[in-house]
């Protein structure tokens, strides 16, 4: 109307100079708001986790672990990843109440309930803080409570106070005499919630020794990490060092980074520890900076693989950094921010396209596609996996929570 109102040759001369003003910005408009592309990840993962979820309600106990060879692969409560689905569906319903997802978020998460009692490895903590946890924030449900603090009781007793860490695994007791993981890192969190509910400060100490003791022995000096530390029982000190999943025992093993970086990241929030937001920091600029990491931000499933560029990405590892950068970027100065919220962007559109993300119906219902489990074993690798997903969405959850 303003157009055909006004003199011809005025309008032109109008829109040539708005062109010239707005040019710069003319490539970054022809990409979708990155706003449009979190929410319309969050409707394609719903649509799929229903899927999902229908597929498996009449399969008493079972929950889903991946996708290989065009066949589904199940697992009962007593895999390490069993809270993953759970808490995919937990992050579903906190993006959308609907009566339907609770519904299926509650019958996955009682299929955990019985990994309470867990205490032969250090995994209770995925367990249950992915299912149960996230159920507690998004409910208030008071059952949940004893759930998990029963569960991080088991945990607890995986302590050693002559080692002053939780002794991740149980197995190959000839090779290791006390296994410490990466990995282990992330179940501190489940014994921090229990201080805080429960008022006593033991599962504090045993966390804050853990994650300091982790600091001192799993770190090179570039700030990546050894898969596997294990320690003498008598000493307390290191007798073997490892990367047990990567490529090389000097290798950097991407989800190993990522676990740590995640770790770290939650270590400051709940405790404002100085030492963990610095340790972040440098596991962050460790696996940004690196001059393997692709431009994509999607980490090959070792930064040292020898093949690379031919060899499998692990989306696993991309989603669990997308998660912990998104909430490291809150606790940094403006530049690590502006370049962390960068490297979120980058990734998650990455994820959120079809290279990554599944058709619904397709990839048996998981919904991102190419991660890797274990390479040198050559288990579940170029696959979906259930952390892929629920860091996936976490990511995505936070990302639409951030004003
Ligand atoms: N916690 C086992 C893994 O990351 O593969």
């Amino acid at each position: 109307m303003l157009l055909e109102m006004m003199n011809g040759k005025v309008a032109v001369a109008i829109m040539l100079m708005a062109s010239i003003v707005l040019g710069n910005h003319t490539n970054a408009q022809k990409q979708i708001p990155f706003k449009v592309i979190v929410n319309k990840a969050l409707i394609a993962a719903e649509k799929q986790s229903l899927l999902m979820a229908k597929k498996y309600e009449e399969q008493e106990g079972r929950l889903p672990r991946t996708f290989e060879k065009d066949k589904d692969v199940s697992s009962d409560s007593r895999w390490w990843c069993s809270g993953f689905f759970p808490g995919v569906l937990w992050y579903l319903y906190e993006n959308n109440r609907s009566a339907e997802l609770l519904k299926y978020a509650k019958l996955y998460t009682s299929r955990v309930e019985r990994e309470k009692y867990t205490t032969d490895n250090h995994d209770v903590g995925f367990m249950l803080y992915c299912s149960f946890g996230n159920g507690l924030r998004l409910t208030g449900d008071p059952s949940y409570n004893e759930v998990l603090l029963t569960g991080a009781k088991s945990l607890a007793t995986r302590y050693k106070p002559e080692v002053g860490l939780i002794r991740s695994w149980d197995h190959n007791k000839k090779l290791w005499q006390y296994p410490v993981i990466i990995d282990n890192i992330m179940n501190l969190e489940l014994l921090l919630w229990a201080s805080r509910y429960s008022g006593d400060p033991v599962f504090k100490r045993i966390a804050i020794s853990h994650a300091d003791k982790t600091i001192q022995h799993h770190f090179r000096p570039n700030s990546s990490s050894y898969h596997l530390v294990s320690y003498d029982t008598l000493s307390g000190q290191p007798h073997l060092k490892q990367t047990h999943q990567g490529a090389a025992n000097e290798s950097a093993w991407s989800r190993g980074q990522a676990w740590g970086l995640y770790g770290y990241t939650y270590l400051y929030r709940e405790t404002k520890e100085q030492r963990y937001l610095e340790q972040a920091k440098k596991i962050a600029t460790f696996i940004i900076d690196h001059p393997r990491m692709p431009k994509d931000y999607i980490p090959y499933w070792d930064f040292d693989a020898s093949q690379i560029p031919n060899t499998p990405r692990d989306a696993s590892a991309a989603a669990l950094i997308a998660s912990a950068l998104t909430e490291l970027s809150d606790y940094v100065g403006r530049a690590e921010s502006k370049k962390y919220r960068m490297v979120v962007e980058t990734q998650i559109r990455t994820l959120a396209s079809p290279e990554y993300t599944a058709a619904v119906g397709e990839n048996g219902d998981f919904i991102l596609k190419h991660s890797t489990g274990a390479y040198p074993m050559q288990s579940e690798v170029d696959v979906p996996l259930t952390y892929a997903d629920y860091y996936y969405l976490e990511a995505l959850t936070r990302l639409k929570n951030k004003k």
